[in-house]
């Protein structure tokens, strides 16, 4: 590296901007539909972990899309709200439409600049997709100040072509120009000669902030985002999770504690306050239905965990012989309190608003019912109790079908057997019963009896959300429907009830939607 090069080593420590794409990138994630108030409840956790920019949807892309975008530019004030447009005049106006209600709005204008797209995809030449990228960013700068352009698929792009539309659109009124490494194709070596070379060859770059988009195709996108910070780009688009198309974006944790647990290497700040983090993981996968691997980086099950009695042993000496990381600077383990079946109404709401819940008077009274039934069958309830609690009652979609009751009969030798009520939406219970292979399948196929719409289910996973035999299981699946994935979640201390609650979130999903079609 030529340190001359270095724009860290002339300048002081300076701010990267977290550009967070978890709702737009993110949730073209096979499988992960997010509905509108989920979309909200994101952005508003986004917010309090402290995001720049939240890019909130892709606009023209549905009615559904345009709506939520427009209710987060209306109520998440504080960071930018940007919403995406591919490059035609309909997609641009629909991105400023959805976000002109915001404090802060960004519209972003993408358009594919490698040969390799041009010539197969879009069968447009060169001179035609710089000038459709100059007339786009102006069209968007006609409505607003705040513009961003994205040569898509930059890192495959012949780079003297590249300098060529960075500076046209720079000069048509861009104030972000984002490399999009689209395919994951890059490799860390590669991307800073690529932004080096930008710096030296678009004259007019220092009057934009250069941002990386990296996807993670070949497990490099976290790498590649934090090894171009040296050479000067200030912005860097990420996810939750990591999730996003295919293998997913570069991963927002990640990036973050790399920078912070690294300040010996990198002198930057961002805004994040990292106590979120865990939190707004979890959110993101009990909303999108994407689990995270358990031994994901940073907000991993086993991130924290030490296995080996040598480990073990260090960490009881001291922590940092073994922990690179406090756990409780992602928030994990902060609270050693403990509610109780003794515990009133007043503890309930303090210890939520304390975790940053506020609920109006009826959802506090459904939550607090719903917590004096777990603390009766377990005793101690624990925050991460709590969380899968308010998770479900109140993140209740609206509902064709209620869940009941279900009874179930199995053992060995026997035939495992359920049957099972519903509530229609008009109020009539209807019930039937079924045989299955275990308990969980029949208790679906008897549900299959009375709702009637076929599906296929495609992932089944059950997780308890603390330790012990008491804990509440979390059951997340996956089912498909005419060539469309639903997921569903649910919750409960016996996991034949959270199965069949996860059932019916994903059924009721899938015919929330087709309804709305
Ligand atoms: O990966 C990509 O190129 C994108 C663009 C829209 C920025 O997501
Ligand atoms: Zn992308």
């Amino acid at each position: 590296m030529d340190s001359k090069a270095n724009p860290r080593t002339k300048r002081g420590p300076e701010k990267i901007i977290i550009f967070d794409t978890t709702l737009r990138d993110g949730e073209q994630s096979p499988g992960a539909s997010l509905n509108v108030e989920e979309k909200l409840e994101i952005a508003k956790q986004l917010d309090r972990l402290g995001v720049d920019v939240i890019e909130a949807g892709f606009p023209l892309s549905s009615p559904g899309e345009m709506e939520s975008v427009k209710l987060i530019a209306e109520q998440v004030r504080r960071p930018i709200i940007c919403g995406l447009a591919h490059a035609q005049p309909q997609a641009v106006d629909a991105a400023w439409e959805a976000v002109k209600g915001a404090a802060r709005p960004r519209v972003h204008v993408f358009l594919s600049s490698s040969d390799i797209h041009l010539f197969h995809q879009l069968k447009k030449s060169r001179e035609q997709i710089l000038e459709i990228s100059r007339d786009m960013v102006a069209r968007a700068k006609g409505y607003l100040e705040d513009v961003e352009f994205s040569p898509m698929d930059a890192t495959r792009t012949d780079p003297q072509y590249l300098y060529c539309i960075l500076e046209a659109t720079i000069d048509a009124g861009a104030t972000t120009v984002n490399i999009p490494d689209t395919v994951g194709y890059t490799v860390p070596t590669e991307f800073c000669a690529l932004i080096q070379g930008i710096f030296k060859n678009v004259p007019n770059i220092r009057r934009a902030v250069v941002s990386v988009h990296c996807h993670n195709d070949l497990g490099l996108a976290v790498a590649n985002s934090i090894a171009v910070l040296d050479y000067g780009v200030r912005q860097v688009e990420c996810t939750i999770n990591g999730i996003g198309e295919r293998a997913g974006n570069a991963s927002l944790e990640e990036i973050i504690m790399a920078i912070k647990t690294r300040g010996d290497l990198f002198k930057y700040t961002t805004s994040i306050d990292t106590t979120q983090i865990y939190r707004t993981s979890r959110l993101v996968s009990d909303l999108s239905g994407i689990i995270v691997q358990p031994n994901k980086a940073i907000v991993g099950a086993n991130a924290f965990s030490h296995e080996s009695g040598i480990h073990q042993d260090g960490v009881l000496k001291e922590r940092t012989t073994y922990e690179i990381m406090d756990p409780r600077s992602v928030g994990l383990g902060g609270s050693t309190l403990t509610l109780g079946k003794l515990s009133g109404r007043h503890a309930f709401k303090s210890r939520l608003e304390e975790m940053g819940y506020t609920l109006s008077e009826e959802e506090l009274k459904k939550a607090f019912n719903a917590f004096k039934e777990l603390a009766d069958k377990k005793g101690e309830v624990t925050d991460r109790d709590l969380e899968s609690l308010v998770a479900e009652e109140l993140r209740t979609i609206s509902e064709t079908y209620h869940l009941e009751h279900i009874q179930v009969s199995c053992g060995d030798p026997s035939v495992p057997t359920a049957s099972v009520k519903l509530r229609t939406k008009e109020g009539q219970i209807i019930a039937d019963a079924a045989l299955g292979t275990g308990p969980v399948d029949a208790v679906y196929k008897a549900i299959n009896r009375l709702v009637g719409v076929p599906n296929r289910l495609t992932e089944f996973s059950v997780k308890s959300v603390t330790q012990g035999i008491d804990a509440i299981g979390e059951v997340t699946i996956r089912i498909e429907s005419e060539g469309k994935a639903y997921t569903g979640r649910g919750a409960s201390t016996d996991i034949i009830v959270a199965s069949a609650k996860a059932y019916m979130n994903a059924l009721n999903r899938l015919l929330a939607l087709k309804e709305k079609a």
